[in-house]
């Protein structure tokens, strides 16, 4: 029997120039290896002091990945807000002031003619200030009604209380939900009671021996003296984390969520 099944890669926050080399070496590879159609990519920390550069962004896409996401960290660079703007695969939360720069929900097609609604938006709790993700996402969906067949959200957030929340509220109506931000995955990818499926953090594209990415020693004093230094990323081996989605496309399910994480060597990461 003819499977129509779509499979989805979703890789969390690209953290740094080696976050950026390892997608760099290894997406396409990963992406292949796992059959997937569409790849979605976090970007919003590819950048040496976060947000994401034009350089990062192209080095993302040329690895294989169709949207870039974003979060807190996206409208950093002010020099790429044009790019924000212009490019329809970059993306900034949706529940920013709608006079931000870019937008945040794209409409990519597949090659069988299938257009994906992809939607970055951020949380409000223990986040920098957002309007409220649940009613921009709710108004969303409702505006363009009919014109999307399948709709993928990336839910930048720190609490899993919210993103579960987000989750329960749109399952059935947004087939894969993930939460990214936290740069932690979490075990606890699950297919919803009406079709959809979710994890709460794909982790992050950064390096292992490191606190989120950041180097040890210079969050270690942070916490032990309350003096902080300015942030240096991490050098090491580099973890590339997220999930792989399997959607039904006659359906409308989603049938499999399983957590991808991948260990680049530092050397393949330049
Ligand atoms: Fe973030």
């Amino acid at each position: 029997m003819r499977s129509n099944l779509l499979k989805v890669l979703a890789l969390g926050d690209v953290v740094g120039p080696l976050g950026v080399g390892a997608v760099s070496s290894e997406l396409r590879k990963i992406k292949h290896s796992l059959g997937a159609e569409l790849v979605l990519v976090n970007g919003e920390n590819s950048y040496i002091g976060n947000g994401l550069d034009s350089a990062s962004a192209d080095a993302i896409f040329r690895a294989g990945a169709d949207v870039i996401t974003g979060g807190n960290h996206s409208l950093h660079l002010h020099d790429m807000h044009d790019r924000f703007d212009e490019d329809p695969f970059i993306l900034r939360p949706i529940n920013l002031s709608p006079r931000s720069p870019g937008k945040g929900y794209t409409v990519f097609q597949l090659k069988n003619g299938k257009r994906i609604l992809v939607i970055s938006a951020c949380g409000q709790v223990f986040m920098d200030p957002a309007n409220s993700p649940f009613y921009a996402v709710d108004k969303l969906l409702e505006e363009l009604d009919g014109k999307y067949d399948f709709a993928i959200a990336d839910l930048h957030a720190e609490a899993t209380s919210e993103k579960h929340a987000f989750f329960r509220a749109f399952d059935g109506r947004i087939n894969i939900m993930y939460g990214t931000h936290t740069h932690v995955q979490t075990a606890d990818e699950m297919l919803l009671p009406k079709g959809s499926a979710c994890i709460s953090d794909l982790g992050m594209c950064g390096v292992v021996e490191s606190v989120l990415g950041v180097k040890i020693e210079t969050i270690v004093k942070k916490y032990m003296t309350g003096v902080s230094d300015r942030f240096s990323k991490a050098e090491g081996d580099v973890a590339l984390c997220g999930a792989l989605f399997s959607l039904d496309m006659d359906s409308g399910f989603v049938t499999a969520v399983e957590r991808v994480r991948v260990v680049v060597p530092q050397a393949k990461c330049r």
